[in-house]
């Protein structure tokens, strides 16, 4: 029998939608969900979905949005809208121009899951296509398979017409991965651990010098949403890691893990630290923290919380035993109540932010944090 619907909550979040009793909180797993009856769109993503336009008229969460109340199916309407990220050279992160692995090659991951229809589809360490959340749309649309990755991601995206490229690397990209390698002892290759270390100074090192862009590092956009008629999507596609050794897979392209949707509840993404999600599959545990009728903001708390508690390596802790990375969720919920959520709140004194867009149009607004204020150096 589903839920009452909590009218605390349901002002606080301030979701107008008409709904059925049930609403705003989850089926137990494979009861009838309540019957929406009209939900007020939303689109959420991570912050550089409000910034790059790619020269056109519309960022990313805009677009989607507009496709979504127009009517076209949610999925279609958040992958045009990530798109325009993807293809944007200014966008170091994701997409054409992102930053390159520790070879100078961009290798691309992304993943999407369609509510509705209970399907998902994947590609990892791809190379050559600057829109791998398309090729991910493809093997969700054309294959009984959910993750393809590397020459036979790149092969599977030749076959479905996908233009090929030799280099996704930009000016800026190129110019930014020739300076971290020129910094890095090669030596430290042979050993990972101090190839890692190595690496991770030379790269804070240049974020002190401007010369790369601290909220980058991980890269990465996110992207859900949801029509009035309560159908939940989500994409996630990124360059991953900044300079990852060849081949290293983060969570992005993961289901569960930088992605997780149930169209019963609602959907869950991330940017960050992809390793954290891996350890945790933090998506997942969001949504089915939904389910259980949580708040998407409390579900995603008590992803943050099991990232910290599981993160007990000195490498990875700042000088107060704290995670010293960032992890960003996007939630909505099947009503359309949605959060941003991470781990710190500011980052080098600024706030950490993402991106809705509603009937109200586009915002930026601030994360809510676990841990209060931010580090002042990241990754
Ligand atoms: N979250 C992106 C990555 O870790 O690859």
């Amino acid at each position: 029998m589903p839920h009452k619907v909590n009218r605390r909550d349901f002002v606080k979040t301030g979701t107008a939608g008409l709904l059925a009793a049930g609403a705003g909180t989850g089926p137990a797993f494979g009861q009838a969900p309540a019957v929406l009856t009209s939900v007020k769109p939303v689109v959420i993503s991570s912050a550089n979905g409000f910034k790059y336009k790619n020269g056109g008229p519309r960022t990313c969460v805009e677009e989607a949005f507009g496709r979504i109340t127009r009517g076209e199916d949610v999925l279609d309407a958040l992958v045009a809208g990530v798109n325009i990220v993807e293809l944007d050279p200014e966008d170091d992160s994701v997409g054409y121009g992102g930053l390159p692995n520790a070879d100078g090659v961009v290798q691309l991951d992304s993943c999407c899951m369609h509510g509705p229809r209970k399907r998902a589809g994947g590609v990892a360490a791809i190379e050559g296509v600057r829109t791998p959340s398309l090729v991910a749309k493809a093997v969700l649309d054309n294959t009984d398979h959910h993750l393809i990755v590397g020459k036979g991601a790149q092969d599977f995206a030749r076959n479905m017409g996908f233009t090929i490229e030799a280099d996704l690397n930009t000016p800026k990209s190129r110019k930014a991965w020739l300076e971290w390698k020129r910094r890095i002892d090669p030596e430290h290759y042979l050993d990972p651990i101090k190839r890692d270390e190595a690496g991770r100074k030379v790269s804070l090192q240049m974020m002190r010098e401007g010369l790369l862009d601290p909220g980058h590092y991980w890269g990465t956009i996110n992207c859900d949403g949801v029509n009035a008629k309560g159908e939940v999507c989500g994409v996630t596609t990124t360059s991953g890691l900044s300079f990852k050794i060849p081949g290293r897979v983060g969570d992005s392209p993961i289901l569960g893990a930088g992605l997780w949707l149930d169209g019963e509840v609602g959907a869950a993404g991330s940017t960050g630290r992809g390793e954290a999600n891996l350890f945790n599959l933090s998506s997942h545990l969001i949504v089915e923290e939904m389910r259980r009728g949580r708040h998407p903001k409390d579900a995603a708390m008590e992803a943050l919380k099991r990232i910290k508690a599981n993160t007990v390596e000195k490498r990875l802790l700042t000088d107060k035993g704290l995670p010293n990375f960032y992890v960003t969720f996007y939630v909505l919920d099947r009503t359309g109540r949605y959060a941003g959520v991470d781990l710190y709140g500011t980052l080098n004194g600024k706030p950490r932010q993402f991106a809705v867009c509603t009937e109200n149009g586009p915002q930026l607004l601030p994360v809510e944090s676990l841990l209060g204020e931010g580090l002042s150096d990241t990754p």
